[in-house]
């Protein structure tokens, strides 16, 4: 195989195209405006030399038009281009709603890749082309950085808490998954590929392995295992907050506050469950910290996504959950 020398690596995802335009541009930018100024230094140095001993400089007055002219200009490149990575970053960090969520824990030194309905993987992504495809991610060591140059994604994995990136496959191959933050003495051997399939033959690959319980399925068996549903039951009969569309909304809190019920605040709710006590409710809950590993939460986290709200109470008030006895 011939390794043709290349800039930049591959495109194969929707934002790549965008990512390298940005990215040629500011280079584009940068090298013009370094040759103009050296070019104009070197020009100026041997056009206005002194030429002969004792001879001054001539006396030159503010021009106006000259400071607004170099003032405007810059100020119109870069405000063009904040906007434009501006839109950029939007597009990379809004997941479209339709995207199929996979999860990745980093590892001293490996990759774990768990598809939504439960396939594993380690250093090995498959994903089917044309389909956005949303990444969660933790750690349970160190922190990692999970890259995949063709699809110019890259975000950081960081122990006890989640990150998120999403991208969409534009052709099928094999592409390179690397760490990007330096981990241990392995951190180089953290590479991993990611397959892009066509949708068909991702599912036969799907239908090839061993029948895997989906991420929501096995989170609903963990979530009765370890007696949560006692509390968390549905109506006001529950010692817990119902969790049916929880994800996603805004959750009262007895401190007053209110928080969007993300990632972090489900995983800080069955770690750390006194940091966010929602209103209404007494701050009972035991705490799950070592009891629980890294693939359980994903698990439970996927279990409390996939439980629609009831159609009566969609936008569910937290001023009207609890009996708000509590305080
Ligand atoms: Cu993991 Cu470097």
């Amino acid at each position: 195989m011939s390794q043709e020398i290349r800039m930049l690596p591959e495109q194969a995802s929707t934002v790549a195209g965008q990512v390298d335009a940005i990215y040629l541009w500011l280079i584009g930018v940068s090298v013009f405006f370094s040759l103009l100024i050296a070019g104009l230094l070197l020009y100026f140095a041997i056009r206005y030399r002194r030429r002969a001993e004792g001879e001054v400089g001539g006396r030159f007055d503010s021009s106006t038009l000259l400071e607004i002219t170099w003032s405007v200009i810059p100020l119109v490149i870069v405000l063009a281009t904040f906007f434009w990575g501006a839109k950029i970053y939007f597009t990379m960090f809004r997941p479209p709603a339709d995207a199929i969520e996979y999860f990745a824990t980093g590892k001293q030194w490996m990759w774990k890749i768990q598809h939504p309905s439960g396939q594993r993987e380690i250093n090995e992504m498959h994903v089917p082309v044309g389909v956005p495809i949303k990444v969660t991610m933790t750690s349970e060591d160190v922190i990692h950085s999970f890259f995949i140059p063709a699809f110019r994604v890259k975000s950081d994995v960081l122990p006890g808490r989640y990150t998120t990136l999403w991208f969409k496959a534009t052709k099928t191959g094999t592409f390179h998954l690397f760490c990007t933050e330096y981990c241990g003495s392995e951190h180089s051997l953290m590479i991993g590929k990611v397959v892009v399939m066509e949708p068909e033959a991702y599912q036969q690959w799907l239908a090839g392995g061993p029948a895997a319980t989906s991420m929501a399925e096995a989170g609903e068996q963990l979530f009765g295992q370890l007696a949560c549903s006692t509390c968390h039951q549905d109506g006001p009969t529950g010692r817990g907050p119902a969790l049916a569309g929880v994800f996603g909304s805004q959750v009262r809190l007895a401190s007053g506050r209110t928080v969007v019920a993300d990632e972090n605040y489900i995983r800080e709710s069955i770690l750390n469950p006194q940091a966010k006590v929602v209103f209404g409710y007494e701050p009972i809950m035991p705490t799950y910290q070592g009891q629980i590993g890294e693939e359980g939460l994903l698990q439970l986290l996927s279990y409390v996504k996939s439980l629609a709200p009831k159609p009566a109470e969609t936008a569910a008030a937290p001023d009207a959950g609890g009996d708000g006895s509590a305080r």
